[in-house]
């Protein structure tokens, strides 16, 4: 078993909220407690800096076949590393159940993560039953995946078939030989190329193309990349790279900010800004004045968007995250399928409806705008990015 997974950790949760501690658990949560009377129909929801609820991250297994090493590194993610039990993960009805709820409270786009989503066996089935669910309006709701899309040549067309929508493809590098270093186990770049085809052929477009940017690592690549998808119908987005989770040795020193990444495309390349799509979104877009390509650059590190963040995430074992740097889960499982241990009962879908916006109205998490001014020292162990998904 590792070292981290045998220590304990601090439980900071909420004073309104159960608190237990756990010892034999990897992250800190509590169970949310259940307001005395349902919520009633209808109302607006957000969180104490007045931010709607409108994307739900779901991560669905705690796996992934490639060991990149900002997320997943070998030497931490290896053979004695125990990954959940199968019975420790939500099943696709409880996932279903939750993402129903959410969607009553707001949530109106779903993206389904991991580690690696394809690795959950019967996903299709979970995308069906999740693209099944409609807004009190009878609308259906966004539904998208985040892949490093090892597997999506083989699954591409199940996806479309079950209800995907359309997908986002993790590629760092188009050079084969950095690619299987970043990815350090050996995945060769035509896979991920031969994915994004296979995505595009079965309609779940448009295909997203999601480079993290390191300085050093991998930043004389963004050039090779947008030559590469000119043309391609796919949209690119270049991302700074994050101090997310406690293993990836993220410094400063390496992230490239995203105003030199569009200063290094605009150096070859006439373009222009396009107008934001929708509220509280992550990239500012980009086009080429040619009409070629379009890209994002997501600031997280130098342009944080916490204001405007309107994003939760489950994890695969049921814990509701608030924030991509939480160090504190809400214990969603527990109050699905009751915990003797926690002192919890199961409860029917209004008291969950209750539970969550009480726990969203809380919400007053900023991690990124806050970085700067009180950067994480106090001994919490925040969530890794293979956990909660990007
Ligand atoms: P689309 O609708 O497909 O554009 O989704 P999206 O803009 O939410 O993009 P995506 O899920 O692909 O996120 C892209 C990257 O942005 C992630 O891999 C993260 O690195 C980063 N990111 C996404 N959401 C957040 C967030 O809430 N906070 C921070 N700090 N970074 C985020
Ligand atoms: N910084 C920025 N993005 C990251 N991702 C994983 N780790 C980081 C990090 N430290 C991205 C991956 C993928 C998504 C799941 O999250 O590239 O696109
Ligand atoms: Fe797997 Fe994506 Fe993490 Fe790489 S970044 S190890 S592909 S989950
Ligand atoms: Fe949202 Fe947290 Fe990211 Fe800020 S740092 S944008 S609050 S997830």
């Amino acid at each position: 078993m590792q070292p981290a997974r045998r220590r304990g950790f601090a439980d900071n949760a909420p004073m309104s909220e159960r608190t237990i501690p756990i010892v034999d658990h990897r992250y800190a949560s509590s169970v949310p407690q259940v307001p005395a009377h349902a919520l009633a129909a209808g109302g607006l929801l957000s969180d104490r800096l007045g931010r709607p609820l409108h994307d739900l991250r779901i991560s669905i297994t705690d796996r992934c076949n490639f060991r990149c090493r900002y997320c997943m590194p070998r030497e931490i993610f290896d053979g004695n590393y125990e990954f959940l039990r199968h019975a420790d993960l939500l099943r696709f009805e409880e996932i279903e159940r939750l993402a129903r709820i959410f969607v009553g409270l707001g949530v109106r786009k779903l993206r389904l993560t991991g580690g690696e989503p394809l690795l959950r066996r019967g996903v299709e089935d979970l995308v069906a039953m999740l693209a099944a669910i409609r807004t009190d309006d009878g609308d259906p709701i966004e539904l998208t995946m985040t892949t490093n899309a090892s597997l999506l040549a083989r699954k591409a067309a199940a996806l479309k078939a079950a209800g995907l929508h359309r997908v986002t493809v993790s590629l760092d590098a188009l050079d084969d030989a950095l690619f299987r270093r970043i990815n350090d186990a050996d995945f060769h770049v035509s896979a991920v190329l031969d994915g994004i085809a296979a995505a595009q052929a079965a309609g779940l477009n448009p295909v997203k193309v999601n480079m993290v940017v390191q300085r050093g690592v991998n930043d004389d690549q963004i050039e090779p990349m947008v030559e590469h998808f000119r043309g391609s119908g796919a949209v690119l987005r270049f991302i700074e790279f994050m101090d997310v989770g406690n293993t990836n040795g993220w410094r400063m020193d390496q992230v490239l900010p995203s105003a030199d990444v569009v200063a290094r495309i605009a150096a070859r390349h006439a373009l222009h800004p396009l107008q934001a799509a929708a509220p509280g979104e992550t990239a500012e877009r980009w086009a080429l004045d040619d009409g070629s390509l379009e890209f994002g650059a997501i600031s997280s590190v130098t342009q944080p968007f916490c204001r405007d963040c309107n994003r939760a995430r489950l994890s695969m074992e049921g814990k509701l995250y608030l924030c991509l740097f939480a160090s504190h889960g809400h214990d969603l499982r527990a109050l699905l399928r009751g915990d003797a241990t926690q002192g919890v009962a199961a409860i029917d879908d209004d008291a969950l409806r209750a539970a969550l916006a009480g726990v969203w109205s809380a919400r007053d998490d900023r991690y990124s705008e806050l970085r700067g001014l009180a950067p994480h020292g106090d001994g919490e162990r925040r969530v890794e990015m293979s956990y909660i998904g990007g």
